[in-house]
C-alpha cells in the first residue's frame, strides 16, 4: 500500500466563510495501480491530488503515505518523501525557464544528494527513456509543448517514484501530442510505477484501471476496468 486516506477532508477558511474543497474521502492507492480522477471543474481534483501527494495537509481525517501519518512528520520529512518517492507533473509544466532540459531532469537529483557522475548517468538515461536525447541542451523556450511535458515527466521520475501524480497533463496540448504522452505515462505505470492522473481527457481516462468520478468535493463513483 503506498497511500491509506481515510476520510480525509479539506477545508479552506476565506473571508465568506469556509470552502471545503474535499469531503471526506476514503481512497487506497496499491504498487502499480493507474487511477483517473474525473469529474466537472471546482468538484476538488487538485486539492485531493496535492494531500495525495504530501504538498497539503488535510483538515481532517488519516492520511497514511507508506504506512508514516503524513500530518505528524516537521515539513523538512515532508519535503524528503515527496522528493524520494513522488513526481508531479503539471499541465503547464513548470519547468525551470533558466536550465536546460538536462538540468531541469537533473535538479530533482542534486537535492537528493545524488553524486555527480551517477546523476550524468541517470539524466542520460531519463532523456533516453522519453525519446529526448537529442534536446538535453534546449532550454524550455526552445522546445514544444510535447517536449516541455516530456522533460517534466523525465523530471518526476528522477528519483525513482513510486507514485506518480499528473494533474491534466495533456490538458494544453493537441491531441497527437497528447496522446504521445498518455503512451509514455502507460510505459511508466508498466515499469511499476503507481500513477494519479486528473484528466478531462477520456482518451487518458480510458486507459486507466481505476476510473474516480468526483463531485462536490466526493469520490461519487469508482469504475474499475
Ligand atoms: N487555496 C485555496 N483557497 C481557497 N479555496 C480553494 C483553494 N484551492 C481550491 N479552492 C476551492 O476548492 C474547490 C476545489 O478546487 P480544486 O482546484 O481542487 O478543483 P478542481 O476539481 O481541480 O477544478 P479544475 O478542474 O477547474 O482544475 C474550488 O471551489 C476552489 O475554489
Ligand atoms: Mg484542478
Amino acid at each position: 500500500m503506498i497511500v491509506d486516506a481515510r476520510g480525509v477532508s479539506r477545508v479552506f477558511s476565506m473571508p465568506a466563510g469556509p470552502v471545503t474543497a474535499v469531503r471526506e474521502v476514503t481512497l487506497q492507492i496499491r504498487d502499480g495501480d493507474h487511477i483517473a480522477v474525473r469529474g466537472p471543474s471546482g468538484c476538488g481534483k487538485s486539492t485531493l491530488l496535492h494531500m495525495l501527494g504530501c504538498v497539503e495537509t488535510q483538515t481532517s481525517g488519516t492520511l497514511l503515505f507508506d504506512g508514516q501519518d503524513v500530518s505528524r512528520l516537521s515539513d523538512a520529512r515532508r519535503s524528503l518523501l515527496r522528493l524520494r518517492h513522488i513526481g508531479f507533473v503539471f499541465q503547464r509544466f513548470f519547468l525551470l525557464p533558466m536550465l536546460t532540459a538536462r538540468e531541469n531532469v537533473e535538479l530533482p537529483m542534486s537535492e537528493a544528494g545524488l553524486p555527480r557522475a551517477a546523476r550524468q548517468q541517470r539524466v542520460r538515461e531519463l532523456l533516453e527513456y522519453v525519446g529526448l536525447a537529442a534536446r538535453a541542451d534546449h532550454r524550455p523556450s526552445q522546445l514544444s509543448g510535447g517536449e516541455m511535458q516530456r522533460v517534466a515527466i523525465a523530471r518526476a521520475l528522477a528519483n525513482g517514484p513510486r507514485l506518480l501524480l499528473a494533474d491534466e497533463p495533456t490538458g494544453e496540448l493537441d491531441e497527437t501530442t497528447g496522446a504521445q504522452i498518455a503512451a509514455l505515462l502507460d510505459r511508466v505505470n508498466q515499469s511499476g510505477t503507481a500513477l494519479v492522473i486528473v484528466t478531462h481527457d477520456p482518451a487518458l481516462a480510458n486507459r486507466a484501471s481505476r476510473v474516480l468520478t468526483m463531485r462536490d468535493g466526493q469520490i461519487e463513483s469508482e469504475q474499475v476496468a
